[in-house]
Order: structure tokens, then sequence, then C-alpha cells
């Protein structure tokens, strides 16, 4: 696989699977404009990219839930390298434990801000980038689009409700969705959803029918390929890649 000559733009890239997602899209000489909240993170990565001297890499603020700064961060890549051939939808988390809430509450106690939160920023992040991105994917003709999804929404989650709304039916809508649309401009659309993946320590709790989590260069592995030309024939389908914790 090579990315030389395109562009991704990758949200949730400073930490986890989206920062190794820029990483290795820029190795195989692909540039990466990453998206976050987390500024000060992102251009120390950023940085550490562009001094390999392979892909260039772009740090751009962005809070996903704000569509003027998607869109800056869609014209950003266009003003920059001309195109958007990948738009990784990366950022997100389960809303009780990036609002921090405390274990043990239960849905109608916890606040709804914390689950408008956790719809916005699975959701409508994700929406709104594809709305922005496909302006510029439908002119060139081409493009993938690469949403997360989650094995929590597939099985559903007694708090991370939003989460788990976002992550399942809303995914598989959205990715079908832009996957229709797309395909009269060449354009693929495919859902990724995780089982638990070592990002963080505590995910090596959660059972899987192989005994463990997942490396997080597993999942971004799947994410290239579906983004290579190797992937070209899929589109508008969720893969779930979770070690087989479906089947338990
Ligand atoms: N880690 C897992 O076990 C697992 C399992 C299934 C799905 N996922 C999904 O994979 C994706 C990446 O997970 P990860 O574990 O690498 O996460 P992570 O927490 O390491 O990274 C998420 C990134 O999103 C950013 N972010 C949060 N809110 C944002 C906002 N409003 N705007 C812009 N950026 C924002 C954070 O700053 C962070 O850098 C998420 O969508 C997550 O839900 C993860």
């Amino acid at each position: 696989m090579t990315f030389s000559g395109k562009t991704a733009v990758i949200s949730g890239a400073a930490s986890g699977m989206g920062l190794l997602c820029a990483q290795c899209y820029a190795a195989q000489g692909g540039n990466v404009v990453m998206a976050d909240i987390n500024l000060d993170v992102l251009k120390e990565r950023a940085e550490e990219i562009n001094r390999k001297g392979k892909g260039k890499a772009i740090a751009a603020e962005c809070d996903v839930r704000n569509y003027e700064q998607v869109t800056a961060v869609c014209n950003a890549a266009i003003e920059n390298f001309g195109s958007i051939d990948l738009l990784v939808n990366m950022a997100g988390g389960a809303e009780t434990r990036m609002r921090g809430v405390a274990a043990g509450a239960e849905f109608p106690d916890i606040p709804i801000e914390v689950y408008d939160w956790g719809i916005d920023v699975n959701l409508k992040g994700q929406f709104y980038f594809a709305h922005v991105a496909l302006k510029q994917m439908r002119e060139q003709k081409s493009g993938v689009i690469i949403n997360l999804g989650s094995i929590t929404g597939e099985e559903g989650c007694a708090s991370n409700v939003a989460y788990s709304t976002s992550k399942s039916a809303a995914m598989n809508g959205l990715t079908k969705s832009l996957a229709k649309y797309g395909s009269q401009y060449g354009i693929r659309c495919c859902c990724v959803s995780p089982g638990p993946v070592l990002t963080r320590p505590g995910m090596a709790s959660m059972k899987t029918a192989l005994g463990r989590a997942a490396d997080p260069q597993e999942i971004v592995d799947m994410i290239l390929y579906l983004a290579s030309d190797k992937g070209s024939f899929i589109t508008g389908i969720n893969i779930l890649i979770d070690g087989g914790r479906n089947i338990l």
C-alpha cells in the first residue's frame, strides 16, 4: 500500500487510533490533516511526523461538534494538499467516561448534557465531517470515508446510551447512506467497529473469544486496507473487528 500524493483528514488524531492512523498513513507517503480539540499535543505529534520526512502533517484545532471548524479543517486539506482522498472519523468516546460520570450511575439520573455530548461527538461530528468532505470528494470523483462504530453499539450499554445509539444503528445508517450517495462519484464509505482496543489499559478486561483486546495497529491496518486500492470493491458495510466478542 502506498498513499503517496494522497491526503487524509483524520479527526481525533491527537491520541490513540487516530494518531496511529495519521502516523501510518504518513509513513506510506500520504499527507495528513490531523484534527482534534487537543491542539498542544496535536502540534507535537504533527511535528514528529514532519521530522520523519515522508508524508506531511498539519495540526488543525477542531471540535467536531462545530460545523465551521470542521469546514476549516477540510479547507486546510484542500488549500495545502489539493485533495481529500480519505476521511477517518475517529474522534469519539463513551460519554460517561469522557464526562467523568461516576461508575454505577443510572441512565435517567445522568444529566442530559452528558448525553448531548455523546450524541454530538459520536454522531454529529462524523455526520458534519462527511457533509463537508463530500463536497470535495464529489468534485474529485473519488474518496473514501471511514466511520468508527463500536462493539458497544452492537451490544447496547445501560449507561453509555448515547454512545451505543450513535455507534450502532446511527453509524450503520450513515455509512450505508453515504455509500449509496457516493457510489455515483466513485466514493466509498465503510464503518469499522472495534471490540476492546488497548488505547487504554482498562480495555484489557473486556472479554473476547480470542481472550485478549486488540492492539491498536490491528484496527488501523484494517482502516488503511479499506482506504487503499486493495479495498476498492468494499463499500457500505460495517466491519466488526472484535476478536469474536460478538459470538460470545
Ligand atoms: N479503544 C477502544 O476500545 C474502542 C473500541 C471501539 C471503538 N472505539 C472508537 O475508536 C475511536 C478512537 O478511539 P481511541 O481509543 O483511539 O480514543 P482516544 O480517546 O485515544 O482518542 C480520541 C480522540 O478524540 C479526541 N476528541 C474528543 N472529543 C473531541 C471533539 N469534540 N472534537 C475533536 N476531537 C475530540 C480526543 O482529544 C482524543 O484525541 C473512538 O471513536 C472510539 O469510540 C474505541
